[in-house]
């Protein structure tokens, strides 16, 4: 026992001779330190210059960033600028929302290599996205949404591998998506809306396995939905409608995203069918299923009863044939709009009964607005309309069909009801309300 106390006595006093040796053989803390606080500051200067300069070049009102400056010593109290916690480096720079910045982003901003945010979203800047962006590798965050920027997405921005979100949405950014985007594995967000981009969706975004969303709607993008899109299993926002894709809609994107929650593929030129196949956890999350003016065929796929938290369901503008949707939206509490127009739906019992379509409607208390226009639907609207329709329902468009016989007076019970278009049809007797 005491043998082992004296070894260790002995270990402990030969550490702290090496510590002594160490430190006497190199500077004194103090000088250490102070060389350390040294290195910090030329950072900074540095960091400062490059702020100044970046000011310089771009565009601002008269007011804007006075205190960026070369009299303030402050770099990390400029306004919009973060500085990692020990003060070595800006780290962050955010500007966005009313800072009225115009003018180009310029090269200089590469020089800022310790950023992990940039956000100059919502101004007025114009130009192209410099290409010297690709020496800030260490940015997660990149927010140039709502400004003016055109050109194409530089190939360098594959250098940018710590990305988390890229949201470029709103501005004027032609050429492709590059394909490389595909390398910027740590991906959740990539958001590209409202651009005038085309080509094709690169198929190599499947690489993004931890993707959550994904918005490239509103572009000039061709080709088909490529169905390794299926591999990103996070995916719960997948919006590429307004653009020009054609061929089918990937069935494995219905089995294997299983926490999609909303898909919004309208406005395109696809074809073929809607998937008949849905993981059950998929039919769980759908809450808004768009997929209007499109050329779809087939019928409203069955697994849509399943989709309990539904809230918006557009087909309308495409070549669906089926029977008027009833299992799909019996029960559907959270259903606001359900948009069939401009398709084949007739009702039940060889298009002569209506009963089962409205009775269905029942307990969709968030119900708000019917779109059933030109389905080619026939029959009498049931003398109880009044008590089938929920509350809320304040639109009810069935123009263009062939229903006949009289308009109910319990349509006057529905006291929310504003727009209520039965033109077009063989209606006939009083109008009531
Ligand atoms: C520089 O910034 C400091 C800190 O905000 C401010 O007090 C000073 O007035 C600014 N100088 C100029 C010339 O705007
Ligand atoms: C952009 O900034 C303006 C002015 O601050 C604000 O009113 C607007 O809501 C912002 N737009 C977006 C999309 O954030
Ligand atoms: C890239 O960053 C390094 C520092 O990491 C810097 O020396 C260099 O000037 C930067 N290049 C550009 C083009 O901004
Ligand atoms: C990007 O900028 C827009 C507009 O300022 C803002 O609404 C949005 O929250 C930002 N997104 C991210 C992820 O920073
Ligand atoms: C992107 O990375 C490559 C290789 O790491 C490098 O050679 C190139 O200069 C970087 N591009 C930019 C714009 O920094
Ligand atoms: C990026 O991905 C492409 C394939 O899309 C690959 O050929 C290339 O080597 C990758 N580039 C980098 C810098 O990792
Ligand atoms: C978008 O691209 C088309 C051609 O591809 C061009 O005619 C149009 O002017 C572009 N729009 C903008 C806003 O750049
Ligand atoms: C669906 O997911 C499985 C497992 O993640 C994967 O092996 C398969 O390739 C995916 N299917 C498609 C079409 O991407
Ligand atoms: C839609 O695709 C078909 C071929 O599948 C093509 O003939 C047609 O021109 C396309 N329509 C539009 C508006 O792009
Ligand atoms: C709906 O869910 C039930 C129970 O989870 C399941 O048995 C059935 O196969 C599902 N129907 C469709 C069409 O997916
Ligand atoms: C009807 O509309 C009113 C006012 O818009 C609203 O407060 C109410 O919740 C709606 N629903 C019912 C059932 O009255
Ligand atoms: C309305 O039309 C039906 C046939 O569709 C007919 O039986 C009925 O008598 C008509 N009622 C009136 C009031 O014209």
């Amino acid at each position: 026992m005491m043998r082992v106390r004296t070894a260790i006595l002995l270990l402990l006093l030969h550490l702290a001779v090496l510590c002594l040796l160490e430190s006497t053989s190199s500077m004194p803390d103090g000088q250490q330190a102070a060389a350390a606080r040294h290195r910090r500051r030329q950072v900074l200067l540095r960091e400062k210059a490059t702020l100044l300069a970046l000011k310089r070049a771009l565009t601002l009102p008269p007011a804007a960033l006075l205190d960026w400056n070369e009299s303030n010593g402050h770099v990390c109290g400029f306004t919009g600028v973060t500085c990692h916690w020990r003060r070595e480096h800006v780290v962050g720079l955010a500007l966005p929302n009313n800072m009225r910045i115009s003018g180009a982003i310029p090269p200089v901003v590469g020089e800022l290599s310790r950023l992990r945010s940039l956000d100059l979203s919502n101004n007025s800047i114009s130009g192209a996205i410099p290409s010297a962006l690709g020496n800030l590798s260490r940015l997660r965050n990149l927010n140039l949404s709502v400004n003016s920027i055109s050109g194409a997405i530089p190939p360098s921005i594959t250098n940018l591998t710590r990305l988390q979100n890229l949201i470029v949405y709103k501005n004027v950014l032609s050429g492709d998506i590059p394909p490389s985007i595909g390398n910027l594995t740590r991906l959740y967000e990539l958001d590209m809306w409202s651009n005038n981009l085309t080509g094709r969706i690169p198929a190599e975004l499947s690489n993004l396995r931890g993707l959550g969303v994904l918005q490239l709607d509103n572009n000039q993008l061709g080709g088909a939905i490529p169905p390794s899109l299926a591999m990103l299993a996070g995916m719960f926002y997948l919006s590429l409608k307004h653009n020009d894709l054609s061929g089918p809609i990937p069935a494995a994107i219905f089995v294997n995203c299983t926490v999609l929650g909303v898909i919004d593929l309208g406005n395109n030129n696809l074809s073929g069918e809607i998937p008949s196949a849905a993981s059950g956890t998929l039919a769980y999350s759908f809450a808004v299923l768009n997929l209007y003016f499109n050329r779809l065929t087939g019928k409203l796929p069955r697994w849509l009863a399943n989709c309990t938290d539904l809230m918006v369901l557009d087909v309308e503008n495409n070549r669906l044939d089926d029977e008027l949707p009833t299992s799909i939206i019996s029960g559907k509490k959270y259903l606001m709009y359900l948009h069939l127009s401009n398709n084949n739906f007739w009702s039940h019992d060889n298009n002569s009964n209506l009963e089962p379509f409205f009775a269905a409607m029942f307990n969709c208390s968030w119900l708000q607005e019917v779109e059933a226009g030109a389905v080619g639907m026939g029959g009498q609207l049931p003398g109880r309309l009044g008590s089938m329709l929920p509350r809320n329902m304040w639109h009810l468009n069935l123009e263009l069909n062939a229903i006949r016989g009289p308009i109910p007076a319990s349509i006057g019970d529905i006291i929310n009801m504003t727009v209520i278009n039965l033109s077009s049809n063989q209606l006939n007797g009083t109008i009531l309300f």
